[in-house]
């Protein structure tokens, strides 16, 4: 057996090994430190990450896994971050917690770890940390909540909050009724029951290979998660054992399965700075254009809200992750392993669609084509991106004339303004909410549409903005635009009356301008005096090094891999 990593803290007669037994013991029995395993549980539980608060009940199972396996389990509570409660959005600190769970792992006497994750940003920050850290890892995601009902009708979190204020909005709905299907919306322990972030990061993290297949999207509240944390804690046991890090087995093809079960099941937009982030981590060269590249003709198999029908405990009942991977298998990489030490096509052959309403066999997809698509033009000389699979197909070719907000808090001041300068042709474009200008890149990109156009029947317009969109968002929607307008970009000259044109097929996005009438434009000051201006503390050294959203986002000194190196002792 190599020698553990624990071992430079435990074995030995001297001093400091003492002290550093001595303090642990505390009902370990005396074989606890003779050089097995020390496993880390990164554990995201708590009461205000309201998706991650069961967590810690997956965490016991994992450690009796581990205990099993001949390992000492311990629990690790992390930074977490909870989507809906985070000011001012949970973006902004999912570097943070992925440098303070590098950095406690490695100054801890740990040998490997099991990620606990749920709510959005959790899994990635999780996944950012190992892949830093390099320990041997393997995620186990919490899983999705049950479905609630209002008034007979399945509520998807996130989209039909969307979906009824805006009905409250159009006149439709009474308010009333409106705050009734509130105590409706979240039934039970998990994250988002839709295909948003939470639900697309869990079954990502099980395509690139971090999760033991099958698992991703079994419910937070069905009793074979717990089956499954228990397996998870005996195979991170072998993992140490057999050194299965992950920059061993994490390759370019284990992203590209990431991409084709991302444009599979329709999953969010927000993936696409966790992989590029992740991927930076791991010294891997993926880029924006392979999303596009890789998704192309990749189709839509799965009927789930915000794209569609269903939720995901109906995707679970249907077959899961692993049966629409099945019909996709010729475009998967066959040689990309898992935390099983085998590759993620050898675990396909016995998954079956069960329900083919929720998922679709290959001959019958519910779009071709779902990939993303990524825009470059003056616009967006960096790229920008949008989900073809959640626009309106009429506006996927579309020249309008736009009308700014240089700020969320212009938008809400003046989008209802029944003088408001707009039609349904407009372009509305929202600026400063990029990493740098807002700061932490919020998802505001799908920005409501004004009221008097919601009264006319208008249900989707072309939006433009530097900041994300929800993952359980929909509409003909252009994100994550690079350069972001605080970082210079072009999206800052951009005034009312001008001409954008979308052309999603074409892959551009180009303001309509002659480049001299460009270069002679500065940016407004209302734009310039919006953009976030850190004096101190965590969003200080954010807005100082953060990179493009084109390149993931993560802090520049992030990037890399510092392995797993032991400190000089601390006595
Ligand atoms: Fe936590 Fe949606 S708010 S997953
Ligand atoms: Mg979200």
């Amino acid at each position: 057996m190599t020698e553990q990593r624990s071992s430079q803290w435990y074995a030995g007669g001297d001093r400091n090994a003492y002290i550093h037994r001595a303090w642990m013991r505390r009902g370990l029995p005396d074989d606890a430190f003779d050089g097995r395993p020390h496993i880390a549980i990164a554990n995201t539980a708590s009461d205000l990450t309201p998706c991650n608060a069961h967590l810690d009940t997956v965490m016991e199972s994992v450690k009796a896994g581990v205990f099993a396996a001949g390992g000492i389990p311990l629990n690790l509570p992390v930074v977490s971050l909870g989507e809906t409660q985070v000011r001012p959005t949970a973006m902004l600190w999912r570097n943070m917690a992925a440098m303070a769970t590098e950095e406690m792992l490695r100054a801890n006497p740990i040998d490997g770890v099991v990620l606990l994750g749920g709510c959005d940003k959790t899994i990635p920050a999780l996944l950012m940390a190992a892949a830093s850290v390099d320990l041997p890892a393997i995620v186990v995601p919490g899983g999705p909540m049950k479905t609630g009902t209002f008034r007979g009708v399945p509520l998807g979190c996130g989209t039909d909050v969307w979906r009824l204020s805006e009905e409250v909005r159009a006149g439709t709905l009474s308010e009333a009724a409106f705050l009734q299907s509130e105590s409706s919306m979240i039934s039970s322990a998990g994250h988002c029951n839709t295909m948003g972030t939470a639900s697309t990061m869990a079954l990502v993290a099980e395509a690139l290979g971090t999760v033991i297949p099958g698992l991703a999207g079994t419910p937070a509240v069905d009793a074979r998660l717990l089956e499954y944390s228990h397996e998870t804690g005996r195979l991170i046991v072998d993992l140490v054992a057999q050194q299965r890090r992950p920059s061993t087995f994490l390759t370019a093809g284990s992203f590209r399965n990431a991409i084709v079960a991302l444009a599979a099941i329709g999953g969010s937009t927000n993936a696409v700075v966790h992989l590029l982030a992740i991927a930076g981590r791991l010294g891997i060269d993926l880029t924006l254009d392979d999303f596009d590249a890789i998704g192309a003709g990749v189709p839509l198999l799965v009927n789930l809200q915000p794209a569609g029908r269903f939720l995901m405990d109906d995707f679970h009942r249907a077959g899961g992750l692993l049966s629409v991977l099945r019909e996709v298998r010729d475009l998967l990489d066959p040689t990309a392993l898992t935390v099983t030490g085998r590759p993620l096509v050898d675990h396909l052959d016995d998954a079956r669609i069960w329900d083919p309403e929720v998922i679709t066999a290959r001959e019958t997809p519910l779009i071709p084509d779902a990939g993303i698509a990524v825009l470059r033009g003056n616009l967006a000389p960096g790229g920008a991106i949008i989900k073809p699979a959640a626009a309106s197909p009429h506006l996927l070719q579309h020249r309008g004339r736009a009308v700014v907000f240089d700020s969320i808090e212009d938008l809400h001041a003046r989008i209802d303004d029944p003088d408001l300068e707009v039609d349904a042709d407009s372009v509305l474009v929202l600026r400063g909410c990029g990493p740098k200008g807002y700061p932490g890149m919020p998802e505001v990109a799908n920005l409501p549409l004004p009221k008097k156009l919601l009264e006319q029947g208008v249900r989707d317009m072309v939006r433009v903005c530097d900041g994300r969109m929800s993952g359980t968002a929909y509409g003909t929607v252009v994100l994550h635009v690079t350069p972001e307008a605080a970082a210079g970009g072009a999206l800052a000259l951009v005034e009312d009356g001008d001409w954008i044109v979308l052309d999603v097929p074409g892959r551009r996005l180009t303001l309509d301008l002659e480049q001299e009438e460009l270069n002679r434009r500065a940016p407004n000051q209302a734009t310039l005096d919006g953009f976030a201006k850190p004096e101190r503390g965590w969003e200080r050294l954010y807005v100082d090094h953060v990179l493009g959203a084109d390149t993931g986002a993560d802090l520049d000194f992030l990037r890399g891999s510092g392995g797993d190196r032991v400190s000089r002792d601390s006595h």
